[in-house]
């Protein structure tokens, strides 16, 4: 449904030298440089998938995005969206592909939603029976009708955004590419656009691949990850398994009644070398360790056979967490050009 094959994209930008001498010398000399935004990125994504696009800002995901939906020709490498190669047939693939860019805008500017509604459903071909589902879909979630006539531009970020994600659902695509839908939309909107998007790939059997900086509406919508650091993959796979990345584990437990605290810390991290322990906001002593020193049913044995547990346990490693970790070193270099 979705392949990428070795994609790479990189891009010529003109290197600044600091301060006003700086910039004038940029101007007269213009010496460039190479940055390499996707290095090299392979992935199969099945259809009816639902993957989150995951990196830290600048790990490559918005240029991904646009090569597979025909907006940028990769510098190397392929990709095949629904069999063809968005760059090469635009047209196809836009028939076939919805897409929100949060930060940049699909619709008309100067029209209104409904007179874009009205073009889309054109240039679409979009049955009446389908559109006036899904128009009512939008009346019921996003609440559509509110945004009256007035024009793009001068809707507030929310209420565009409900319009962007109407828009790219429409013509029932087989594929979604949502770049951080959700900015600037409440938490009643967001559960909206959630709802949507999981609708349509029940009913429809959508594929839907997603970025945002909002943790929660991965958890929300997909089951799937893709993981990209300095523009490579770093982990493909399920979202259960990204969790279960996590370098480190954690138990709480309450230590009242037992030593002080400095004294049942001294006796953690002497007994489980690599662990780290402390006071939590509770008044429990939290135990940090790493996941490939000991099971965790070591860590509670030993745990048990020296201080008396009156309450216990062990929190599950969240996304945040997880990604902290996996994010570190890959996107920093691309950021400082090391990728370049
Ligand atoms: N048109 C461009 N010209 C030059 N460099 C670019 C261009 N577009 C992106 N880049 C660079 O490519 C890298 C990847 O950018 P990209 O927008 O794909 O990141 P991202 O993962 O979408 O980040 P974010 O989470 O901030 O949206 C960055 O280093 C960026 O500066
Ligand atoms: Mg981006």
């Amino acid at each position: 449904m979705i392949v990428a094959e070795r994609l790479t994209k990189d891009f010529r930008v003109a290197e600044r030298r600091p301060g006003l001498l700086g910039s004038l010398s940029t101007l007269l000399t213009r010496e460039y440089r190479t940055v390499r935004a996707v290095d090299g990125i392979s992935f199969h994504l099945r259809a009816g998938s639902k993957t989150a696009y995951i990196g830290a800002n600048g790990a490559g995901k918005s240029t991904t995005i646009k090569m597979l939906t025909g907006i940028m020709t990769p510098s190397s490498g392929r990709c095949l969206v629904n069999g063809v190669e968005p760059y090469r047939q635009r047209r196809d693939n836009a028939r076939s592909i919805g897409v929100v860019f949060g930060q940049r805008s699909q619709l008309w500017w100067d029209l209104s939603v409904p007179d874009s509604f009205q073009i889309l459903r054109r240039i679409y071909d979009v049955p009446d029976a389908v559109y006036e589902r899904n128009l009512a879909l939008y009346r019921e979630l996003l609440d559509i009708d509110a945004l009256g006539t007035t024009p793009v531009r001068q809707l507030s970020l929310g209420q565009r955004m409900r319009a962007e994600i109407a828009a790219s659902l429409l013509h029932d695509p087989k594929v979604v590419f949502w770049d951080e839908p959700t900015i600037g939309l409440d938490m009643v909107l967001k559960e909206a656009v959630r709802a949507l998007v999981n609708r349509a790939n029940a009913e429809l059997g959508t594929t839907v691949l997603l970025t945002s900086h909002d943790l929660s509406d991965i958890s929300a919508i997909c089951d799937d990850a893709l993981v990209v650091d300095g523009g490579r993959v770093v982990h493909e796979g399920t979202l259960h398994e990204l969790l279960r990345r996590a370098d480190r584990r954690s138990v709480v437990f309450d230590h009242r009644g037992g030593p002080g605290v400095a004294d049942t810390v001294l006796r953690i991290e002497t007994g489980l070398p690599g662990a780290t322990a402390g006071l939590t906001g509770e008044g429990r002593i939290r135990v940090d360790y790493p996941a490939d020193a000991f099971t965790s049913r070591y860590v509670l044995g030993f745990l048990l056979d020296h201080f008396e547990l009156a309450d216990c346990y062990a929190p599950e490693p969240d996304l945040e967490t997880v990604l902290r970790q996996t994010y570190r070193g890959g996107a920093r270099a691309a950021r400082d050009g090391g990728a370049g």
